[in-house]
């Protein structure tokens, strides 16, 4: 792998744009379940169209909310591993857009700047009816979703679930980062949910380096050119290390 590595160093040092796509697996390491880890994923302990959709909601805003607010509160007492910090890092080095599937905060508590998340922020809220932002700083010291002050709606977190469409403008810009990125980073996602996983084959067919980091191969994994098996936590910090290095003898 060590090969390997030089490579990925040598073309994010003379890279003239770089796009990092997040998921599950960089915030590992802090703490945090992934959703398709078999023994340990969130999903495995509960009904996604229970917690994670519109509908579900509708039925039993108490208990969604209640779910929601326990995994805020999960996200607020974690820190940010040695991954995030990296990228943080690299975004310093180097203009970095860094697009995240992840909703706990963790890559701008760790410094990244414009971080694009295309599923939303747990640790922000708004109304279920007309989207009014609502910021409730302790969720997870209220029982019931409070109430929208301009519409009478009810609060929820500011996270797509599923049957829900992504913000348009976000997406937008997600969809230009990796078009027009010179090297992308894929990190710590199962490639598996629509339309984050088309991201890395626009940057690759437009001519970009793609690089994945996971310690597992994943669907995309035949289609990249370079594939770094490990932790992010871990690979992250060794090739930003290179690149500053590399940038430092030029
Ligand atoms: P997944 O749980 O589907 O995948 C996590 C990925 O991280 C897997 O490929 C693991 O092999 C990898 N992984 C595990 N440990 C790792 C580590 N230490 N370092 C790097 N990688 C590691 O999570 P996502 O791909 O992020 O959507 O899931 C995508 C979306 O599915 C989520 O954003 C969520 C879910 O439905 C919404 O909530 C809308």
């Amino acid at each position: 792998m060590e090969d390997q590595v030089e490579q990925v160093v040598q073309w994010l040092a003379v890279a003239r744009t770089i796009t990092v796509l997040t998921g599950a697996g960089v915030s590992k390491e802090s703490g945090i379940p992934t959703f398709r880890d078999a023994m340990e994923g969130l999903w495995a302990e509960f009904d996604p169209q229970v917690l994670a959709s519109p509908e579900g909601f509708r039925r039993n805003p108490g208990l969604v909310w209640r779910w929601y607010a326990a995994r805020a509160n999960q996200a607020g007492d974690v820190s940010p591993n040695p991954g995030h910090h990296a990228l943080a890092r690299l975004g310093e080095l180097k203009p970095v857009s860094l697009i995240t599937q992840n909703v706990d905060g963790l890559h701008q508590r760790a410094g990244s700047r414009e971080v694009l998340e295309l599923h939303g922020n747990i640790l922000r809220h708004r109304c279920f009816d007309q989207g009014h932002p609502m910021p409730i700083e302790r969720p997870w010291e209220v029982e019931e979703p409070p109430v929208c002050p301009q519409c009478g709606s009810l609060a929820r977190p500011d996270v797509i679930w599923f049957g829900e469409l992504l913000p348009v403008d976000v997406l937008e810009r997600a969809l230009q980062a990796s078009q027009e990125c010179h090297v992308m980073l894929v990190v710590g996602t199962s490639g598996l949910v629509q339309p984050a996983a088309s991201l890395p084959h626009y940057a690759r067919e437009t001519g970009a380096h793609l690089i994945e980091i996971n310690p597992d191969r994943t669907p995309l994994t035949r289609h990249v050119d370079a594939y770094l098996s490990g932790p992010a936590a871990t690979v992250l910090p060794h090739l930003v290390a290179g690149v500053e290095q590399l940038l430092a003898k030029q």
